[in-house]
């Protein structure tokens, strides 16, 4: 089995890292842990506060007191703030303009770090996000650093929110992505950078069958 063996799967965004990293845990039956969210659970809350995403202060303050829950689900991991569900409101275009500027600041990462350590501590766990296998997870067993292109990625995240988001454009996705993406890779806190130690999967061209299957034909060399 993978009792208590560490999964981290890091990468840039729409490389597929939480849908594949919840296929490989339910084949594993492993506990599956998507870090993004709770960035984009205090970038929810800064914002319900109409707070701005610089305002070190407030922003540290939010990090602080917000009491962010991850639940598995049927369908998949929901995510409460304060106890309140905000699982769908997390995925909305304003929470993805402000994300990766709330992730620069040091108060939250320290906090998020912290919480993502204890949630995995003992257990065994796949858990995703851009420094996991460099930050938080240091010691995983297996590192995988997902990439694709920018221009797959934004066709993969087009074909998901077109038909709720009838005005966005392939090109103005595309453009947020690589934004987003470079915020992320040149951010002084553990920027988002591959492990040494992590194995990388292109998943340009590739089908969510086939990078799953890739994932765990890396796992089962792993197996305890
Ligand atoms: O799903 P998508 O790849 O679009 O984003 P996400 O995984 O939900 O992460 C949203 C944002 O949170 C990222 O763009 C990063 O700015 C931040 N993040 C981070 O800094 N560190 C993590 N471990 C996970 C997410
Ligand atoms: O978590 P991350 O931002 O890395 O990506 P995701 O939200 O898991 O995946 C973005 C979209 O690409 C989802 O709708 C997937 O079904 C789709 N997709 C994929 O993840 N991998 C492929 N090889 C093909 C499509």
């Amino acid at each position: 089995s993978h009792n208590g063996i560490n999964i981290a799967i890091d990468g840039p965004a729409g490389a597929g890292k939480s849908t594949v990293a919840r296929l490989v845990a339910e084949k594993l039956g492993m506990v599956y842990i998507d870090t993004g969210a709770m960035y984009r659970a205090i970038t929810w809350k800064v914002l319900q506060e109409g707070r701005q995403a610089e305002d070190d202060g407030q922003v540290a303050r939010i990090a602080r007191e917000l009491r962010i829950r991850l639940e598995p689900s049927e369908q998949g991991q929901k995510v409460f703030a304060d106890d309140q569900d905000i699982t769908s409101l997390i995925r909305e275009p304003a929470i993805n303009q402000q994300v990766s500027t709330i992730a620069q600041h040091a108060a939250v990462r320290e906090q998020l770090t912290l919480l993502q350590q204890q949630m995995a501590s003992g257990k065994g766990v796949i858990m995703d996000g851009r420094d996991i296998g460099t930050k938080v997870l240091p010691d995983a067993e297996i590192k995988i650093f997902l990439t694709a292109s920018v221009e797959e990625r934004a066709r993969r995240r087009f074909e998901e929110l077109r038909t709720k988001y009838p005005d966005l454009t392939l090109e103005k996705l595309k453009e947020e992505i690589a934004q987003r993406d470079h915020t992320d890779e040149t951010r002084k806190e553990s920027p988002l950078t591959q492990a040494q130690d992590a194995i990388e999967v292109d998943t340009t061209g590739m089908s969510l069958s086939d990078v799953t299957a890739r994932i765990l034909e890396i796992a089962e060399r792993f197996k305890s």
